[in-house]
């Protein structure tokens, strides 16, 4: 298990490192990372080297067992770079450079700066191979940005139409440019769509596809550096969560795990951390397994304002909530809080003052009782009995045109996902998140929310889930544009209509609100944003308008097919109590039982192997909570046997060993 921070020694006099170290040390860490933002500290001039100081740092930490992850420095680049090859930056919109003073200014095509990438990252690997606590590499920082609209990009982006469509016959039909006379006849005439609301949503979607092929093609560069020269240490990136500017499925498939920084929202009274097991479960899917926290909340964050310091107990309750979800490493952001630079607000474990205080010491507490715990959770991950597929395309395909009006400015595929995701936390169960492709077999119960672009092979794959028995549930926006992003020439929910029993004849973005019927005494609920006009061919109707123009449709239904059932929802729901019956309903449905039934604002998890189930319980409120947990479990952080009910105080959290 490793838990440790991020650290930056080039930040402080060198005199102060071996009480840093001491003190890491004595907090149980064993891991930090360093160096990601020091390219001018390691070739001060270009081509020459300059590794001393941190052989230096390194060593006092390994004497005092710590190891080390070691970023490649690209995601700034030194004040030479920008002033000898201001090409190297990136070509805003406006045809002006970025200006050089911030990070992630670099164009990702440019071949001066990707060699001048591959020669610090080959210098660090040669230097670094022998260093024995080297262990890993991150490969640059938050892959993500920036756009770059230069020659070279644009160059980029027509190369790679090119080969991806073979002929300007073929990219004219896929991008439908016989609408207002977009027909290119020249791959040199392609431009770079610079507006998602005004340019041809096929070219944007390409351009997100290009831009995150360029980002993974940047990263391999390095990767395969790395690999020849390092070939026993691992190789991770830090991701970041729910971020979708890049397709993670696809820069993840080069390294050995993912690791993500995690910075969730605190609000002002407790919340439940809904979107960090969200992107915990959405990392743990990239690979299909555990991830490590490469930066945690240590404290207060804010570049020119500041949020709340965590309340005591929550910097261990965001940790536990991670390696609830799969995580098998943490690092807190940052060590201590620097005194200089944009970031003197973002608070690490120490202070400016360098005192290890509070956050520090429950940080140690956590280090302590990882350790502790290793053994049990050693093998273990999350096996989860439901899926919901998460798509990049379909998502920025949304981005580009959401179809219906979100007043939070929300993805709303994003949303519509974080809708039905919360229902089943509520309900305590663990969910996997996955690409379309994935094998649906090992789920009983799977989700595909606004599967905007969907081809005829996932369509059929979907299908096939569930009439082999599975349950399905789809709603609204699925279905509705094929992989360049033309509507399908279908009734909607096309090739979806036969397995669903439903065929959608009209739909509309909702202005002001539509009540719902349901039976029994359910409700009253109320259709909100968007409704699809459905009309059943098979399907029962669970949940009907109540508006007179509506009376002829349904907007929830239900449909035996093969050995399953599928579900659709035609609309976006205001209560959240209709979710959390929807969610009963499915897993009722898929005959999943949750181990326990959690009190509000309580997290269920489940880390297993073979031989051991782990189930992990937060209280993510500032009240005590009891509740009714299955008999014979045994407390690992209390070390003692429980009976059937359980206690957590505020931001409490248990780990039962259950049965
Ligand atoms: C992260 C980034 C860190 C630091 C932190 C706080 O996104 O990776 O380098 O900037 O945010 O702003
Ligand atoms: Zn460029």
């Amino acid at each position: 298990m490793y838990i440790g921070v991020d650290y930056y020694p080039e930040h402080w006099p060198s005199n102060r490192w071996t009480t840093d170290a001491d003190l890491m040390a004595e907090a149980g860490f064993n891991i930090a990372r360093l160096a990601e933002f020091a390219w001018v500290d390691m070739e001060p001039v270009e081509g020459e080297f300059e590794f001393g100081w941190l052989d230096e740092a390194l060593s006092i930490l390994g004497k005092r067992n710590i190891s080390a992850i070691l970023g490649t420095p690209t995601a700034v680049m030194p004040a030479w770079m920008a002033h000898q090859y201001p090409e190297t930056l990136a070509m805003q919109k406006d045809g002006t450079r970025i200006v050089w003073g911030v990070r992630k200014n670099n164009c990702f095509t440019s071949s001066v700066y990707r060699k001048r990438s591959e020669r610090i990252t080959l210098a660090m690997a040669e230097h670094f191979a022998q260093t024995p606590n080297v262990i890993g590499w991150q490969t640059d920082n938050e892959f993500g940005q920036p756009y770059c609209y230069c020659d070279e990009c644009r160059g980029g982006f027509q190369t790679w139409l090119q080969r991806k469509y073979g002929s300007l016959d073929e990219l004219n039909r896929a991008w439908g440019n016989h609408f207002w006379g977009q027909k290119v006849q020249g791959w040199d005439e392609i431009v770079i769509p610079v507006d998602d609301s005004t340019y041809n949503p096929s070219a944007c979607l390409d351009w997100r596809r290009f831009f995150s092929w360029l980002n993974v093609s940047f990263q391999r560069d390095q990767v395969n550096i790395l690999r020849k020269i390092c070939p026993t240490h691992f190789i991770t990136h830090n991701f970041m969560g729910l971020f979708k500017g890049l397709n993670y499925y696809e820069l993840a498939t080069d390294l050995d795990f993912v690791s993500w920084d995690n910075y969730p929202k605190l609000g002002v009274t407790p919340q439940i951390r809904y979107d960090a097991s969200l992107s915990a479960d959405v990392m743990r899917g990239l690979k299909g397994k555990n991830f490590w926290i490469m930066e945690q909340t240590a404290g207060a964050p804010g570049w020119a304002t500041f949020g709340r310091n965590p309340r005591p107990g929550e910097i261990r309750s965001i940790a536990y909530q991670q390696l609830a979800h799969g995580a098998d490493g943490n690092l807190w952001f940052r060590w201590r809080t620097c005194t200089a630079g944009r970031e003197q607000y973002w608070h690490g474990l120490l202070g400016h003052d360098g005192r290890p205080l509070r956050r520090y010491d429950e940080a140690a507490q956590v280090a302590h009782e990882y350790h502790r715990l290793a053994p049990e959770l050693e093998g273990t991950t999350i096996k989860a009995d439901v899926a919901i597929i998460y798509d990049y395309e379909s998502l920025w395909a949304l981005d580009i045109q959401p179809g219906y009006s979100n007043p939070e400015g929300n993805n709303v595929g994003q949303d519509a996902i974080k809708r039905y995701y919360q229902a089943l936390f509520r309900a305590g169960v663990n969910v996997d998140m996955v690409p379309p492709s994935a094998d649906l077999t090992p789920y009983k119960l799977v989700l595909a929310p606004h599967l905007y672009i969907l081809s005829d092979t996932i369509a059929e794959h979907l299908n096939a889930y569930v009439r082999a028995g599975g349950v399905l549930l789809t709603d609204c926006r699925t279905a509705v544009k094929d992989e360049t992003s033309l509507c399908y020439d279908r009734t909607l929910p096309g090739k979806l209509s036969e397995m669903l029993g439903i065929s959608i004849e009209e739909y509309e973005a909702v202005i002001g609100e539509y009540p719902l019927t349901m039976s029994g005494d359910l409700g009253p609920f109320t259709a909100t944003h968007y409704a699809d006009w459905v009309h059943t061919t098979g399907a029962d109707v669970l949940a009907s308008y109540a508006s007179w123009h509506l009376a002829d449709y349904a907007a929830v239904t239900r449909h035996r097919f093969g050995k399953g059932w599928g579900w659709y929802v035609g609309t976006v729901v205001k209560e959240t109590k209709f979710y959390d019956w929807l969610a009963a309903g499915l897993l009722n449905q898929a005959s999943i039982s949750p181990i326990v039934t959690p009190p509000a604002g309580v997290e269920v998890s489940l880390r297993e192997r073979q031989d051991q189930k782990l189930l992990f319980l937060l209280n993510h409120t500032e009240q005590p909570q009891d509740m009714v947990i299955p008999e014979g479990c045994y407390d690992l952080l209390k070390d003692i046997m429980c009976g059937d009910r359980l206690h957590l105080d505020r931001y409490g959290v248990a780990i039962l060993k259950v049965g």
